[in-house]
């Protein structure tokens, strides 16, 4: 396939030349006819000529923080389910977290979930293992290919939290890299074990003023994030889009915008904004955890689905002058794969896998609960006008999404730098 005009987060043009999965070949006004013969060389086929329109051109989005609920609550959301989600909306590779059922604890677990992974997503993903508090760091070692080990340091959906010092110890020490759901004074916690005992740390959905400055000091101070044990933070769109205040203005919100971290003040909300502009972001993950409305309403349920206008939403902050294209770019696609080590993936440069979108920044949409591809059926953006939008996804050189429409596919597991 050769996608022609198409224009890069800094400006420039490109046309880009894919065999085989891979960018072959990227460079400005690659000539068609030249393309066309390379092509039928090695593959044998007739080349494919997609004309972007001068869209802007990009790696696909990495999300490295989502809940699929696949297995034990894929009535929620399954990995056919949200990765059409994700394919839809710019997601060309999705990391799964690992408080389903049975818990990704055990190497049973992980494979059973690479299986089902393998056989419904459309996109490419992989896994996130988990710390379990009867102390799993023998099932730790025996697994490899996975981004980190998850530790929740507080209660959240499911039973993993992991409370006694001498099981996390363990467990941080069995780790390749530790990623932490830790609130407030949890994260100091987490900064000491990851100093101690660690080799690196990734703070998952950072969403205060008082958390963020406890990570911006942390990461000044060379004895707790160095090249041992480098530290990094994520935000979440829900603690950049949404507020306290949005939740307490209508009874059935106060219900559905619960999660955990909960939602902040508007001014920690525009702080992770700043935090965004002077560096000590490194990362945007959606947390995307779907739960039916009738659950979000039965009782207090935590967690909100993101994946399906997490890019969109960035767009628009974009169109309002809060974010750079190429800070989009750095935050959701080099970011994610440089600090997990994710292989051939997350910039767009001959010889890496073929994970592109393109978009418009210029379509305006609105959120509609039937537009929706998630299982869960709802969006806590529902109604908002956004502006920008993922127009095509192509996932290993395979179209998955275009003109509004999924495309099978079977996406592949990530390749992890160890
Ligand atoms: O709100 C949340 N929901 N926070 C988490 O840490 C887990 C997630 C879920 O799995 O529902
Ligand atoms: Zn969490
Ligand atoms: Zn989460």
């Amino acid at each position: 396939m050769l996608l022609r005009n198409g224009t890069l987060v800094n400006g420039e043009k490109t046309d880009i030349l894919i065999i085989n999965g891979k960018i072959y070949l990227m460079k400005k006004e690659i000539d068609v006819f030249e393309a066309g013969r390379i092509f039928a060389e090695i593959t044998g086929e007739e080349l494919k000529v997609i004309d972007i329109e001068n869209k802007y051109i990009m790696p696909g989005v990495i999300d490295v923080h989502t809940h699929m609920r696949d297995p034990g609550f894929t009535h929620k959301e399954d990995f056919l389910s949200g990765s059409k989600a994700c394919a839809k909306a710019g997601i060309t590779t999705f990391i799964d977290m690992p408080n389903t059922n049975p818990a990704t604890v055990t190497k049973e677990a992980l494979e059973l979930k690479r299986k089902s992974a393998g056989e419904k997503s459309v996109v490419n993903f992989g896994f996130h293992f988990g710390g379990s508090s009867d102390n799993n760091a023998g099932e730790i070692k025996k697994v490899s290919g996975v981004l980190s080990t998850k530790v929740f340091l507080n209660v959240s959906t499911g039973k993993m939290l992991v409370e006694d010092d001498n099981v996390l110890e363990d467990i941080v020490k069995a780790a390749n890299f530790l990623t932490v759901h830790a609130e407030g004074g949890m994260i100091n916690k987490a900064l000491e074990f990851n100093k101690q005992f660690g080799k690196g740390l990734y703070v998952c959905h950072v969403s205060s003023r008082e958390e963020m400055n406890i990570l911006i000091k942390a990461k000044a101070d060379k004895v707790l994030n160095n090249e041992k044990h480098p530290v990094f933070a994520e935000v979440t769109p829900h603690h950049l889009f949404l507020d306290e205040e949005m939740k307490d203005s209508d009874e059935e919100k106060k219900m559905l915008y619960r999660m955990k971290p909960e939602l902040k003040t508007k001014a920690d909300r525009e702080y992770l904004w700043e935090c965004i502009g002077n560096g000590a972001v490194d990362t945007i993950g959606t947390d995307h955890a779907p739960h039916l409305i009738r659950e979000k309403m039965e009782k207090i349920t935590f967690g909100m689905p993101g994946v399906e206008t997490l890019l969109a939403l960035m767009l628009t902050a974009y169109n309002q002058g809060k974010i750079s294209l190429e800070k989009i770019q750095e935050l959701m696609c080099g970011n994610p794969a440089k600090i997990f080590g994710i292989k051939n993936k997350g910039v767009l440069k001959e010889g890496y896998d073929a994970d592109i979108i393109i978009v418009d920044t210029n379509e305006k949409w609105i959120v509609k609960k039937e537009d929706l591809l998630s299982k869960c059926g709802w969006s806590p953006y529902e109604g908002w006008e956004l502006k920008g939008k993922n127009v095509l996804t192509i996932v290993n050189g395979n179209i998955v999404y275009k003109d509004g429409k999924i495309f099978e596919n079977k996406g592949k597991e990530v390749e992890i730098d160890e």
